[in-house]
Formats: C-alpha cells, structure tokens, sequence
C-alpha cells in the first residue's frame, strides 16, 4: 500500500450528499482502520462561512447511531477542517491549497509522496470551475511520485450532447485514470458479487443464456416521493435518477461476457460491449407514470411532465440475449422499497408440475433494503450478510486507485446514448407520464407491459 500523507477534500461539505453519505463513509472507514490517523486529514470546503466546530457539530448528527459520544466520534471529529470559499474564485481554492500543504509539511517526511483526494459533492453545474480551480492551484505539487484523484457523483449531464460536453471540459483537466465516476450501486456487495457468481459458478455458468433465461428484470421501487428533493428531481426524472445509472449498470454486469481477467479496464471494456449492443427502445415497450400528488410540491411546476415511474424493456442483441427482455422499472412513492434482480428461468420439457405451479423459477438478488439471494421456491433468503456501505467501498476504491467499480468515460457516453431519443421525447411532451396512487404498485399499464415481455407475476416478495 502507499504511504504518506492523504489528504480527504470534500467540496460542497455542508450540503445534503456530504453529510449523509460521505463524511458518515469516511468516519466508518476511519472506525475500521483503513484511515490512519497519522496519515490523514480531512477538509470541507463550501461556500457558507461557518468555523470547523460548526461543520463538525453538523456532521456530528449523521455518524452511524450508537456512536454519539464516542472516543472515536471526537477523534475523528477532530480530523476535519473547514475552509469556505466559492467555487469559482482563486482565493478559496489558494486558501484551501495552504490548508492542505501545510498539513502535508507537518505530517510528511521528505521522502514522501503526498495524495490528494478531491471528493466533489456538488451539482454537475458546476464540475468543470471548480475541477479547474483544484487543476490550476490544487494539485499534488511533489515530485515524489503522489497523486491527486477526482470523485465525482451522478448525473453525469442530462443527454448524450451535454454528457460529453461535461466529459470533455473535465478530460482536458484530468486524465481519465484520475477521474472516479461514482455510481453507488456498483458498491453493494451483492452487485460487486454478481460477477463471482456468474463466472466462478458452476451452476450459473451454463444456464446464463437465452436457452434457459426467458427475462431478466431489474426492479427499483421506494415507498416515498421525491420529499424535498423535488426541484432536483423535477429537472431529471427517474430515468436519468435510476435507470440510466444504477439499473443499467446492474443490467451490465448481469449480461456481459466473461472479461479477459479481473483488470478494471478488461471489466469495463465488456460492459461498454453490452450497452453498444441494447437496440433502440421501442414506444410501445415503455410505461411511464407520475404519482398523484407529486406536482404539490411548491418546487415542482404545476404542469410537470416529468416522470416517477418507469418501466420498460431493453432489448441486447447478441448471442447469448438475443430474444430476452431486459425489464427496467423504478418508481417512487410505491407500495415498498426494495431492489432486486429477478432471473426468471423458462418452463422445464415436460413440466409434471404444470397444474400446481404459481409461476416460475425465478432467482432473485435483493440489493435493497437488505442484501440477500433468494430462490422462489424455497420462499425464503438462503443467506443474508452484513456489509458495508456502498460508498465505503467506493471511497477505499478511490484511495487505491481501482477504477472497477466506476462509470468510464466510454461507458457513460453509451449509457446515454441509449436513453437520450426517449428524454428527449419525453422533455418535448411528446410522451405523457400515467398519472398513479402513491403507494400502489404503479400504473396498471407497466404490469402488463410486462406480461407481454414474457414476465410471469410469483407470489411473495
Ligand atoms: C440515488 C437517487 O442515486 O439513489 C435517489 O438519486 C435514490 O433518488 C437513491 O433514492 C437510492 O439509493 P439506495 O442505495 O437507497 O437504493
């Protein structure tokens, strides 16, 4: 492992994603020991002027529960600085520059590198200033070796066009090795597990296919609305919040080949394989709907289109899918919260069960709220394990410098170009969300949207 000092910057630390994700992250890996007090330190940068006492009482709150009070709460409490400062002007960024070097004097021998983390928990708007303000007075400055490392969050742009517009300001900064692309679904267990059981499986391996695998679905549901998020969301909608990130990057990894090895870029060149082979989405085989109710929120336009619900079935083509539907489908303010991943396997020859069966074999992965692999006909979780936060992995990830779990550039812009004519018509009016119940299963259209893509509804779950 490397040495020397590492420097945390969390930028846009006072806002929503920081305290609730990211600094509890950095605290739980700081508790497990992969941060190592007399290597780290930790600053926040954002525009309101509060002192490090007022930043560190408003993260306080958001560390893992049961730990209020703790030795290791305050330790950790006290590792963190705060210099404000606006995302567009020098002086912040000169200011948070010293801050960080000064550290760096104090903690480092001469022979050692220094890493910089820059974790940008800010809206994409304004990724390429501040990305230009960390490149002009920012950067690692050793000639130890070092480095210095960018996370940025979802959403990567909101169509093709402004995807690489974003790409591009950011690549003439950074080099792609240096940019971490996070989409926290790729750092649940489960997910980070499905290559395991695809390819070192000798019961999966062979069934993989479009002989045995009638449909796949990847199913996001949340039994609450967009509550307080609705400007935010009203500008993307669950497509570009869910589909076009976290389903599709499951989707990758539940139908791509086997890599050539386990390198990042061997993995991630396969899953930019599969989104170049999905076929453009049909009209007819999507299903959008809006829940009633979600337009009375003061900062959601009274005559929003934008959707909250989506299904709709992708379709690969190539010879281990071709004829399988993929089904997507998220909505919000639905009858449950759960994420699975449900393989349904075709009928056997012959079944002598035909007259009993209520439904199919069908092989669920639940990635939310609680990960587990289940089989339908046991009707129960075979195992269930304890893991770590999503994001946890994903900052270690950065810390090491493997990219496996993060979006490529390459990736990012096929992920879009296969939604991009559908938004589009959406945003244009042209396609009209279904208006549903909160808390329903959604629009009685997505249901049987999915019957006629092959899915057979099973009971439970
Ligand atoms: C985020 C979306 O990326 O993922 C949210 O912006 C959503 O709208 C969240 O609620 C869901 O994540 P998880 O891990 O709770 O399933």
């Amino acid at each position: 492992p490397e040495t020397g000092c590492l420097s945390i910057i969390v930028l846009g630390a006072s806002g929503d994603l920081a305290k609730k994700k990211t600094f509890p992250a950095l605290f739980n890996l700081y508790r497990q020991g992969f941060l190592q007090l007399n290597e780290v330190h930790i600053f926040g940068y954002a525009r309101t002027k509060i002192s490090d006492d007022e930043l560190r009482n408003r993260i306080q709150g958001y560390l893992s529960s049961g730990n209020e009070g703790s030795e290791d709460v305050s330790k950790f409490l006290q590792l963190i600085k705060y210099v404000s400062g606006s995302y567009d002007a020098a002086e912040g960024f000169q200011a948070l520059d010293k801050a960080i070097s000064e550290h760096e004097t104090s903690r480092n021998s001469s022979e050692e590198s220094s890493r910089r983390l820059f974790y940008l928990a800010l809206p994409p708007s304004v990724y390429p200033q501040v990305c230009k303000m960390i490149k002009n007075y920012c950067t690692t400055k050793s000639d130890l070796g070092g480095w210095t490392r960018i996370v940025v969050e979802k959403p990567f742009g909101k169509d093709l066009a402004s995807a690489e517009e974003l790409s591009s300001q950011i690549g003439e900064l950074f080099n792609e090795p240096q940019i971490y692309r996070i989409d926290h679904y790729l750092g649940k267990e489960l997910v980070q597990n499905l290559l395991v059981l695809r390819f070192a499986n000798r019961f999966f391996l062979p069934l993989w296919n479009r002989d045995n695998i009638d449909n796949v679905q990847i199913v996001f549901r949340e039994d609450f609305g967009t509550e307080g998020r609705g400007g935010y969301f009203d500008e993307y909608g669950i497509i570009r919040d869910i589909i076009q990130n976290h389903l599709l990057q499951v989707l990758c990894l539940v139908a791509m080949e086997k890599p050539v090895s386990l390198k990042p870029e061997h993995i991630r060149d396969e899953k930019v394989k599969v989104l170049q082979s999905v076929v453009p989405i049909k009209d007819e085989e999507v299903v959008l709907g809006q829940y009633e109710g979600y337009r009375d929120d003061p900062t959601v336009p009274d005559n929003s289109n934008t959707p909250t619900f989506a299904t709709m079935v992708l379709r690969i083509h190539n010879e281990r899918w071709e004829g399988v539907p993929f089904i997507l489908k998220a909505g919000k303010a639905l009858n449950s919260r759960k994420a699975d991943i449900r393989v349904q396997f075709k009928d056997v020859p012959g079944d002598i069960f035909k007259s009993q069966k209520q439904g199919r074999n069908e092989f669920v992965i639940r990635l939310q709220p609680s990960e587990a692999i289940l089989h339908e006909a046991y009707g129960q979780a075979t195992w269930g394990v304890v893991i770590p936060e999503a994001y946890e992995r994903l900052i270690l990830d950065t810390i090491r410098g493997d990219q496996q779990h993060f979006v490529r550039r390459d990736e990012l812009k096929a992920a879009w170009e296969i939604f991009t004519p559908l938004l589009h018509r959406i945003d244009n009016g042209e396609f009209k969300p279904i208006a549903y119940k909160p808390g329903s299963r959604g629009p009685a259209e997505a249901d049987e949207l999915l019957e006629k893509a092959g899915y057979v509804q099973t009971h439970g779950y």
